[in-house]
């Protein structure tokens, strides 16, 4: 257990991100399919929510599937995409509970017909919700999301909407897919390594980061406690010296 106070909110990330990694792993020392490992980590996720709730965190963004990860075999893709489905039919009624909006960052268009349509259904339903925002990465891969923010400022500038000399750190932040939310604070990942893996690296660029050796489907409560207690104690000095 931590002796960290979750209501003390100036120690606590407002924004966390969590590179959710294990599943297989975690499935395979118990004699089970891959897919069974990420049923587990779906239950996970749900534990991940709560906690941000305890904790009041109000940004969560999870990396759910990488755009790497369609080399996967198809069944395993095929499982995963259905459990998004399920998951999100199942847990609605939580974003409506803590007023949570749906987000997703990622090459939505590449997703199953099925599954991307019930995304779209549960972002527009929950659109209104400013409590927090549950930000989940599909087929994402931030290389991929910085060359479009790129080529879009590249428009613009040929369109005559833009100068050169105007393209600063911020129009590059506006041009991301994440343009409406803060920078993670700290950013976990979980199954001991030590690697961002193409995820929110720009930014990324002052994030905190936290690694257990846990697997992803292990993750619970003593494990984000763990988590917060340690962010706690870290020193955020973003580059400056500190009296
Ligand atoms: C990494 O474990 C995990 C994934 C690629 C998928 C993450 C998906 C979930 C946690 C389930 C559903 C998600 C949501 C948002 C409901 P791995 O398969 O790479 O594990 P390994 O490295 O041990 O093989």
């Amino acid at each position: 257990m931590s002796d960290h106070d979750p209501t003390s909110s100036a120690s606590t990330p407002q924004h966390l991100a969590i590179i959710m990694d294990g599943n297989g792993r975690w499935a395979r020392q118990r004699g089970l399919s891959r897919s069974e490992g990420h049923r587990a980590g779906a239950d996970a996720v749900v534990r991940t929510i709560e906690n941000c709730q305890k904790y009041k965190i109000k940004y969560l963004t999870l990396y759910a599937f990488s755009t790497e990860n369609w080399k996967r075999p198809a069944s395993e893709i095929a499982a995963l995409m259905q459990l998004l489905g399920e998951f999100i039919d199942k847990q609605s009624p939580m974003l409506d509970k803590y007023r949570i909006r749906l987000k997703i960052i990622g090459e939505m268009e590449r997703l199953p017909a099925a599954t991307r349509q019930k995304l779209q259904e549960a972002i527009a339903r929950s659109a209104h919700y400013d409590a927090g925002v549950l930000t989940v990465a599909l087929s994402y891969g931030s290389r991929n999301e910085i060359t479009g923010a790129v080529k879009a400022l590249a428009q613009k500038v040929l369109d005559g909407q833009l100068k050169v000399a105007d393209i600063s750190e911020k129009t590059i932040h506006e041009h991301l897919q994440t343009a409406d939310l803060p920078d993670p604070d700290l950013i976990i990942r979980s199954a001991g390594e030590q690697r961002l893996s193409n995820f929110l690296l720009w930014q990324a660029s002052y994030a905190e980061f936290y690694s257990t050796t846990a697997f992803w489907p292990d993750f619970g409560d003593d494990e984000f406690a763990a988590a917060m207690a340690e962010y706690s104690r870290r020193q955020r000095r973003f580059g400056e010296v500190l009296s």
